[in-house]
């Protein structure tokens, strides 16, 4: 076995990451807009950020140079409803325009309907704390659609729920910056239920046949040893353990995918939410970067100093590309996406003007070698989003951590492909025979 023919090749990106143009053309505010100063490294914001929202043409040039099949990036909720019930024409011809450049290039569009930028006057109203959220999200998703989806056919409800309802509401890291424990539930089943009316707002006013996912982020356990033994505890960390909490994926993807609610959030979810919140989907997109084994978070008998790890400190586990695709298919028995899945590292521009990442190729390199082992063994993998297309602006860590295939100058906003962009080129171009 290899890749299918029609692997979709990717590159990922979020709208407050890389967009800019913070009041453009209508635009209203978002909560990291408002809300981020003083919680960011130096003070960074997304106000400019790529300028990504002027400079689209030239971006998916790169990415046709790059050769990519698909691209998923997000709609910015603020730009298109700067008010409640309010939707911004021209915030959505932004993304009408994208996709259009997009499909010239021969790039299919995958679109995410949030990622992290909530409206203030969402926030004002409670944000996720309040249920009303999830009948705005499910307008939100209604207008987007009516209008992108006689060209649009994937689409995506919500981008890891895990880390903006833990960092953002438990731990105070991630907008809106609160310390409050105990929203922790009712955030969830907000979520919940949005993802859930937003399913069924997309199949009802989808004018293609669309194809639904979510992109959770999917760190996991991964088998301490090779053996039955092993994988089943592997396992029950992942779906059970620790993992099984709000950082972890059965929390959020029981419901949803199976209709199963886990212990602590029953009471939390009743029986008629569940008919709101499980609707089929069509596949099952999560964002992975590492195994937790070296994390801390679950003892590791082979834990050691020194184990590899990227700019952002995470560690180096090629195997989580392996295991987990497998684990989350034969737990939710939906087609494999891998929605993001990447590394930050210390690019600089060298003498002579290019950028060698010989890190971030090495660890692509053996990222998809895992990944491929899981498609040779059968497991029904469809694409592969590296994140990001382009250094952006990486939250509270501001710009100083560089994922992208592109270098971005943020004086100049000067472009330039890093040495893994011309590499994962090969591998789009070869369909991973290369490897
Ligand atoms: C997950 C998030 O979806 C994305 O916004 C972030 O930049 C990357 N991972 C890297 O941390």
């Amino acid at each position: 076995m290899s890749f299918p023919k029609d692997f979709m090749w990717g590159a990922a990106s979020a709208a407050y990451q890389v967009e800019g143009a913070r009041d453009a053309d209508g635009k209203g505010e978002g909560i990291w807009d408002a809300l981020s100063y003083g919680h960011v490294q130096y003070n960074e914001n997304g106000d400019v950020a790529c300028d990504h929202y002027h400079r689209y043409r030239e971006d998916v040039a790169l990415m046709k140079q790059i050769g990519l099949k698909s691209y998923r990036f997000s709609v910015s909720w603020p730009r298109v409803m700067p008010e409640e019930d309010v939707i911004n024409e021209k915030g959505l011809d932004f993304y009408s325009d994208l996709v259009d450049e997009l499909l010239k290039a021969g790039i299919e569009p995958l679109v995410t309907l949030f990622h992290w930028n909530l409206p203030m006057w969402m926030q004002e109203k409670g944000g996720w704390e309040n249920e009303e959220v999830a009948e705005h999200f499910e307008r939100y998703a209604a207008a987007v659609v009516e209008r992108l989806s006689d060209r649009v056919t994937w689409w995506m409800t919500i981008n890891e729920p895990q880390v903006f309802a833990t960092l953002g509401y438990v731990v105070g890291a991630h907008a809106p910056f609160l310390k409050k424990p105990e929203a922790l539930c009712p955030v969830t089943r907000n979520v919940m239920l949005a993802h859930g009316r937003a399913v069924c707002a997309i199949r009802s006013h989808a004018k293609r046949p669309p194809k639904i996912g979510m992109a959770p982020t999917g760190g996991g356990v991964t088998p301490f040893e090779d053996t039955r033994e092993g994988i089943e505890a592997a396992r029950r960390q992942n779906y059970e353990g620790e993992q099984g909490e709000p950082f972890g994926n059965s929390w959020w993807m029981d419901p949803i995918v199976l209709g199963i609610v886990p212990e602590p959030l029953k009471g939390t979810i009743s029986a008629d939410d569940l008919k709101t919140i499980c609707q089929p989907l069509d596949f099952f997109g999560f964002n992975i970067y590492n195994s937790q084994n070296y994390e801390g978070r679950v003892e590791n008998p082979y834990m050691y100093r020194g184990v590899p790890r990227t700019a952002m400190g995470w560690s180096i586990t090629p195997e989580c590309l392996y295991w987990m695709p497998k684990f989350h298919y034969e737990r939710y028995h939906l087609p494999i996406l891998i929605t993001e899945n990447g590394m930050a590292n210390c690019d600089f521009v060298m003498l002579d003007g290019k950028v060698h990442d010989t890190q971030r190729i090495d660890f692509i390199h053996r990222y998809l070698l895992e990944l491929k082992k899981a498609v040779d063994e059968g497991i029904p993998v469809i694409g592969y989003q590296y994140w990001s297309i382009m250094d952006n602006f990486e939250w509270a860590e501001g710009y100083n951590k560089r994922f992208g295939l592109v270098y971005v100058d943020y004086r100049t906003q000067e472009r330039i492909l890093k040495d893994s962009a011309l590499y994962y080129a090969e591998v789009i171009r070869t369909n991973g025979e290369n490897l």
